[in-house]
């Protein structure tokens, strides 16, 4: 079976071929971060304006690097939310627009699973069920994942996901938009014992996260020093530890809570070389395999919304939804509401 996947949730159109027998095919992505620089972060309007221009042509690529025509397509797997309104209605008009004109099953995927499973896109791939630590721009989150659609909220953040955190503590860094590679970039030529920053709920007794604390911390810090060079990347080397160390502790505390042993890391965050090497270290003191998405797959992309899509068809065995009718957005959308694939 093979699935188009089409991804428009943000600032990136990505466009992917998922194959059941034989993977992942080819994908492309296109990236408006140039554009919304300017601006200092998303404009949602230029971004879903982006999308109309670059979705097609994507599509035409992504099949021909895979060698293959519209009809060889048997299912359109589109992100349907959460994401930006306007972006979201980009990919999933033209989704439903190829399902109907081709007689193919479109299904409407959600963009945190698809970040979820992403890391069975590489080998080795963890098995069900595992913990799943979602790391992205707008979410920052612990899963227990028994399966496909089998989805238990063990703790999230209450004020700014990691991500978040990591761009708006790049804007007051004067780095650009978005700034967490390059917060990551600095922090390597800093030392991150020079300034103390707060651990914010490390010892709360729950899985709950809260960041929104370190970016005025860090604000102080800037306030009152000689903003040097050094003085930057040490800031940012502080930030960065600090919240490293607070998403690893929950994590372990999340897996021994559980008693799994396996730990999925996922979305922009999980791209950060520290937080993968400190997690892996003392993940392997506790018996514990971490998995991570390669590192073009942990930001957004469609190959991730091909797979879920690919996934959840399999999972529904022979009974092939229709072709799409109508379509539907979702700009806010709890993951926890899906619901397991059933014929
Ligand atoms: O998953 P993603 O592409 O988009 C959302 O679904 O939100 O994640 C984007 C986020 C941004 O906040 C970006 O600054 C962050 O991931 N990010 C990083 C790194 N690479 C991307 N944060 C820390 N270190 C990185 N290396
Ligand atoms: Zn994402």
């Amino acid at each position: 079976m093979l699935v188009l996947g089409i991804e428009t949730s943000c600032d990136e159109s990505g466009i992917a071929l998922f194959d059941t027998q034989r993977g992942l095919l080819s994908h492309h992505l296109f990236s408006q971060i140039d554009m919304h620089r300017d601006y200092g972060g998303v404009v949602p309007e230029l971004a879903s304006r982006d999308h109309i221009r670059r979705v097609l042509p994507l599509i035409c690529q992504t099949l021909h690097t895979a060698g293959c025509t519209m009809h060889d397509v048997d299912a359109i797997a589109y992100t349907e939310g959460p994401g930006l309104a306007g972006a979201l209605l980009v990919g999933a008009s033209i989704g439903a627009a190829l399902s109907f004109g081709l007689n193919i099953p479109a299904l409407g995927i959600h963009h945190l699973e698809g970040h979820l499973l992403s890391p069975l896109l590489s080998t080795p791939a963890p098995d069900f069920p595992f913990i799943a630590l979602l790391v992205s721009g707008g979410h920052t989150q612990l899963m227990r994942v028994d399966g496909v659609g089998q989805y238990q909220l063990m703790g999230e953040t209450v004020d700014d996901a990691a991500g978040e955190a990591f761009d708006k503590t790049a804007k007051l860094l004067g780095l650009g938009y978005p700034g967490g590679a390059a917060l990551a970039n600095l922090a390597q030529h800093g030392h991150s014992n020079r300034f103390k920053l707060p651990r914010p709920m490390i010892h709360s007794g729950d899985l709950n996260f809260s960041f929104s604390g370190l970016k005025t911390a860090v604000l102080t810090l800037i306030n009152k020093h000689e903003p040097s060079s050094q003085t930057r990347a040490d800031i940012a080397s502080a930030f960065q530890q600090a919240v490293v160390d607070v998403l690893v502790e929950k994590s372990l505390s999340a897996l021994s809570e559980s008693g799994l042993t396996q730990l999925v890391v996922a979305g922009g965050v999980g791209a950060n070389q520290l937080l993968r090497h400190e997690l892996s270290t003392r993940a392997a003191t506790q018996g514990v395999r971490v998995f991570y998405p390669e590192l073009e797959f942990c930001t957004d992309n469609g190959a991730m919304i091909a797979f879920a899509g690919a996934m959840r068809l399999q999972a529904l065995n022979t009974q092939t939804p229709p072709p799409a009718s109508g379509f539907t957005v979702k700009a806010r959308w709890n993951l926890e509401e899906l619901e397991k694939p059933s014929t």
